[in-house]
């Protein structure tokens, strides 16, 4: 395993890792969910700052779950007003006081480039858990490993993401990441308000991706054959005006109408939390895998801080 490389290195964006150190980590995390006591205890005495001032509920849970179960501990705050952000600290500030204390640090915050920012101010590695509407790299690891989980392989499929394709980061940081496998369509499924931005759109065109964009989900699922549907959420903190978020807010709901013209083998992830956009109703059916990727989420984080912390 070259996981040795991974040790003392941050991750901002999907690709500051290579795809055999992905597929190393991927590795272990399958390693880890088969074997309960593998790596158990192996960060004890090591220390996790989990940074976020922005809310979280699978993120943070699954990173201070990752520690746990490694031995290691965690702190740090859930709640901006709980810290001197609120006393008007600056981020450069936090980092530097927090990187004095942790072994790593997690951190979500609601500014574009603010992971980049922090690794430049910090002493040690920063995991970025979404900046903004840019980038969310630890989901790309889960959905990846979901996807490879389920369908057996990361290339060869047309994969359709519905939703908010402007403002999810998630969507941004997975489209980049499968940019890098072979042989993958893209199908964008979105209103016209919320279409992927152009900068993504040009990195897809450089790398020669076949994507197309539509609007109607029915008419994707039925004539693109597609693998994976990646549902997301329209990102209400992210918009100026509550009136659009009111407008656009139930585009799309995958129901069992919908879910009788996909594939048989098709999956259907979400990154959480989801709204409206996935009916209850789909929870049963084998190809909804959102709740089996959150789990996965929790093992390929512990795979990601054991290989950081060099403890691999
Ligand atoms: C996503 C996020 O924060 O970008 N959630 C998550 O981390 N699983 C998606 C979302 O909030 O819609």
């Amino acid at each position: 395993m070259s996981l040795a490389q991974i040790k003392g290195r941050s991750l901002v964006e999907p690709e500051d890792f290579s795809l055999d150190e992905m597929e190393n980590l991927f590795n272990l995390a399958e390693k880890i969910e088969k074997d309960e006591k593998y790596l158990r205890e192996s960060c004890r005495g090591k220390l996790l700052a989990t940074l976020f001032f922005e809310p979280s509920t699978r993120t943070r849970l699954s990173f201070e779950a990752a520690m746990l179960r490694l031995g290691g501990s965690c702190l740090g705050f859930a709640e901006p007003g709980s810290s001197s952000a609120a006393k008007g600290e600056s981020l450069a500030d936090t980092i530097r006081m927090a990187s004095s204390y942790a072994d790593t640090i997690v951190m979500r915050n609601p500014k574009e480039g603010s992971a980049l920012l922090a690794r430049n101010y910090s002493s040690v590695p920063i995991i970025n858990a979404g900046d903004g509407g840019h980038h969310h790299p630890t989901q790309t690891l889960t959905d990846l490993l979901t996807i490879k989980r389920k369908l057996g392989k990361i290339d060869t499929l047309t994969v359709g993401f519905c939703g908010d394709l402007k403002f999810g980061r998630t969507v941004h940081s997975l489209a980049k990441a499968l940019s890098r496998y072979n042989n993958i369509r893209m199908i964008f499924i979105s209103p016209s308000e919320l279409v992927l931005p152009d900068y993504i759109k040009s990195i897809l065109k450089k790398q020669k991706i076949d994507f197309q964009e539509k609007v109607n989900l029915e008419d994707a699922l039925k004539e693109d054959g597609i693998d994976v549907l990646y549902m997301t959420r329209v990102q209400k903190e992210r918009f100026f005006n509550e009136d659009d978020y009111i407008r656009l807010k139930d585009t799309y709901v995958l129901n069992t109408d919908k879910m009788s013209c996909a594939k048989e083998k098709m999956i259907v992830l979400h990154p959480l939390p989801r709204v409206n956009e996935i009916s209850v109703e789909i929870d049963n059916d084998p190809r909804a895998s959102y709740f089996a990727q959150a789990k996965y989420g929790m093992f390929v984080r512990m795979a990601l801080l054991a290989s950081i912390l060099g403890v691999v």
